[in-house]
């Protein structure tokens, strides 16, 4: 292993506040040690047979160093309980690499070692599988997502591991095949290190979503008796960074952002590559080239979430807590029609993969902009825009949780609504089922990006520019006032021929 990378893990573990062997306070750090829970006994016998097993090959005294830093002094002083009650480091139920290779076994189900293989060498050789690119900056015995492959892939050695291995085959997945060495030593993820998320920096790996040390079983379930904390990270998403920003007025990027270590919210996560944070272009819009879906730019969610916009799906705060007009229960599908105004959602409501059978989360699916369900604003032919028309196809993505026909399965009653102007009974949207509209598409009046908007509904405005404004030329209305009741013809002008 050549002498660079020693001595940066040096630096970086033992430099850290300037102080020699700080490094027991950033291991504390990085792996969320909460105070009260003093590391165990059996924590103890781990080290010391990871320490056992590495000594002699420590040739180098800064590694030695390194190494003393890593296993003893957190057992001296720091505290435990993170990594041991969390899903890789349980003594039952967590890593176990012995299936993979038997010279494993020497090591307790839940250990380090399982995952760091210093030197890369054991009882002095290689154990499979072998590193494809050399030494680890993290000195993980593989790099990135193919440490992660190991076991994540649905193989029997694999433990009981959930299989994200398939998802990430899928059409449409976050891109973590594409990037590789991006989680420099001094880049490392775990701690405040700045926004390495945009330029030839930019780069999504599991560890960017996932802490290996603290992530935990367990993902989210609607809360129904604190529906406005359905935005919380969830136990699998525990102990990752995020960033949290400060919003100005409506419609703007938001120009100062806190970091989160962890984040508290799963957006806080998401916005850290998905906002200004990661763009810092103040523009709400930033040029990609690894865009699954073949965007070639993306857009500013924490200026599309922003609490004071005109409306907004529950991301960031509940419709009644910002400035957004809760929707009917009836409007709204389970569990969502349990608590509107006062619920909040997450981005994983709504990109994921179809099959919920495969496990949660953003990772792949086989429809466009990784959405959970259906397509949108197109058919799933990618052209054909959906229109009031198609509204009893299952196959419009929003119908995941709004009723928009008056049931949500698929809209047997929808022709009643539809031809029963100003009709309001049952809850039903009156100006989706006026007569008229019914050869408009979805995108004549709403966001194409349903995030949020400027204008209540997510009303889009012709004035407004792509991508929000369907290639930039498909919306027609000009003026839109918002009735919490029925509408009639003078609360909306547009740029259609005939009544407005
Ligand atoms: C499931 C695999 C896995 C296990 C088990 C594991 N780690 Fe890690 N560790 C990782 C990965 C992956 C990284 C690199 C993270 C990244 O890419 O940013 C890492 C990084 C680290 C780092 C450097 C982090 C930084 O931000 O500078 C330290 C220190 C560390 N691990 C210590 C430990 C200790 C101590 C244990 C046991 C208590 C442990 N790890 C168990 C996978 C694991
Ligand atoms: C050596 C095998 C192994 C490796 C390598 C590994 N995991 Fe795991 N992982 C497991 C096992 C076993 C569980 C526990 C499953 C359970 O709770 O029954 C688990 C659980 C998890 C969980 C908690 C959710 C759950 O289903 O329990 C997350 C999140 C996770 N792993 C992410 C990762 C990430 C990210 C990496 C790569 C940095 C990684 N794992 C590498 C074996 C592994
Ligand atoms: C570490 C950075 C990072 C984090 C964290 C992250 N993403 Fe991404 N995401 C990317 C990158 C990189 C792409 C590929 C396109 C690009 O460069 O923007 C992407 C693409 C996407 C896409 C697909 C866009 C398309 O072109 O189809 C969606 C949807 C998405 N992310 C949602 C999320 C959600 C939801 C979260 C939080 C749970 C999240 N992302 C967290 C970096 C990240
Ligand atoms: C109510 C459902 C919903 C929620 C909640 C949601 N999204 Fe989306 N998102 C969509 C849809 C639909 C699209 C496709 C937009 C289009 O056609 O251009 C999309 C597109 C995207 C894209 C690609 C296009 C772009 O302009 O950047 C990214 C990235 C993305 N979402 C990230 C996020 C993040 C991050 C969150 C949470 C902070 C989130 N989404 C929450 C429905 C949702
Ligand atoms: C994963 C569930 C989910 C999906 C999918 C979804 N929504 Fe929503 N939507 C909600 C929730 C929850 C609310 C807020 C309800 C409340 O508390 O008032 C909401 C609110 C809205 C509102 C009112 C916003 C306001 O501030 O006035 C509109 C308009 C809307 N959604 C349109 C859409 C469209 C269009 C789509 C499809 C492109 C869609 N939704 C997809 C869950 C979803
Ligand atoms: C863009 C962010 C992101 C990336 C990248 C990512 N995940 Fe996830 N992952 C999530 C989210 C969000 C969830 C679901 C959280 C929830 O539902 O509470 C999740 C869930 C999981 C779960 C638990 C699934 C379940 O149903 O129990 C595992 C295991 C997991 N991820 C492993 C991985 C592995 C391994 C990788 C890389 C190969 C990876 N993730 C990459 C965001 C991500
Ligand atoms: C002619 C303009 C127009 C068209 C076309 C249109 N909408 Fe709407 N939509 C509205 C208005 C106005 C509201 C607000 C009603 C209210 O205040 O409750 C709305 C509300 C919604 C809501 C919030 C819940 C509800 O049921 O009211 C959803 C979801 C929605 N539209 C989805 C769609 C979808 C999907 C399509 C295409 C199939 C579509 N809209 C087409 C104007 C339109």
């Amino acid at each position: 292993m050549e002498s660079e990378s020693v001595t940066k893990i040096t630096d970086d573990l033992i430099g850290r506040d300037d102080k020699p062997c700080s490094c027991s306070a950033r291991i504390a750090e990085l792996i969320q040690l909460p105070a009260g829970d003093k590391i165990t006994a059996k924590d103890l016998v781990r080290i010391p047979v990871v320490f056992r097993k590495f000594f002699s090959r420590f040739i180098n005294l800064s590694w030695l160093v390194t190494l003393f830093c890593l296993f003893l002094l957190p057992a001296a002083q720091v505290w435990a309980g993170a990594y041991s009650s969390s899903a890789h480091g349980n003594s039952s139920t967590g890593v176990d690499r012995s299936t993979i290779d038997s010279k494993y076994s020497a090591f307790a189900t839940g250990s380090c070692a399982h995952c760091h293989e210093q030197h890369a060498s054991l009882e002095g050789s290689e154990p499979a599988p072998t590193s494809p690119s050399g030494p680890n900056a993290a000195m993980v015995f593989s790099p990135e997502e193919k440490l992660c492959f190991t076991c994540h892939d649905g193989s029997a050695a694999g433990g009981s591991s959930r299989d994200i291995l398939t998802q990430f085959n899928e059409t449409y997945r976050h891109p973590i095949d594409l990037y590789s060495g991006r989680h420099t030593l001094s880049k490392l993820e775990y701690g405040k290190n700045g926004a390495p998320f945009r330029g030839s920096l930019r780069h999504v790996e599991c560890t960017d979503c996932h802490n290996p040390h603290v992530a935990q079983p367990g993902t989210q379930t609607f809360d129904t008796s604190n529906p406005q904390n359905n935005n919380l990270v969830s136990n699998v998403l525990k102990g990752v960074w995020g960033v949290d920003p400060t919003f100005g007025a409506a419609w703007t990027v938001p120009t100062s952002f806190t970091e989160k270590i962890p984040a508290v919210k799963e957006y806080q996560i998401c916005l850290k590559c998905h906002s200004n944070y990661a763009f810092n272009t103040g523009s709400g819009s930033y040029s990609v080239s690894d865009s699954p879906s073949g965007l070639s730019s993306v857009t500013d969610q924490a200026m599309e979430f922003n609490p004071a916009n005109a409306s907004y799906h529950p991301v960031v705060t509940t419709a009644n807590l910002g400035n957004a007009n809760s929707l009917l229960a009836s409007r709204l599908g389970p569990p969502w029609n349990s608590a509107p105004g006062d619920q909040t959602m997450y981005c994983s409501d709504c990109h994921g993969d179809t099959d919920s059978s495969k496990p949660d989360g953003p990772h792949g699916s086989t429809n466009k902009y990784l959405l959970k369900w259906g397509s949108w604003p197109t058919q799933s032919d990618g052209t054909t825009l959906w229109t009031l028309n198609d509204l009893s196809n299952s196959g419009i993505f929003c119908k995941l949780c709004h009723t928009l026909s008056g049931s949500n399965t698929g809209g047997g009653n929808w022709g009643h609504f539809f031809w029963s102007y100003n009709t309001d009974s049952s809850g039903g949207n009156n100006v989706h089922t006026q007569s008229w509209h019914r050869n408009y598409s979805c995108v004549t009046c709403h966001s194409a990006v349903p995030h949020g908007s400027k204008h209540e509904r997510l009303i889009v405005y012709a004035s407004d520019p792509a991508p929000y404004n369907y290639n930039g030329n498909t919306a027609k209305i000009t003026k839109f006032t918002f009735e919490s009741g029925s509408y009639s013809t003078s609360d909306c002008q547009a740029t259609c021929s005939g009544i407005h």
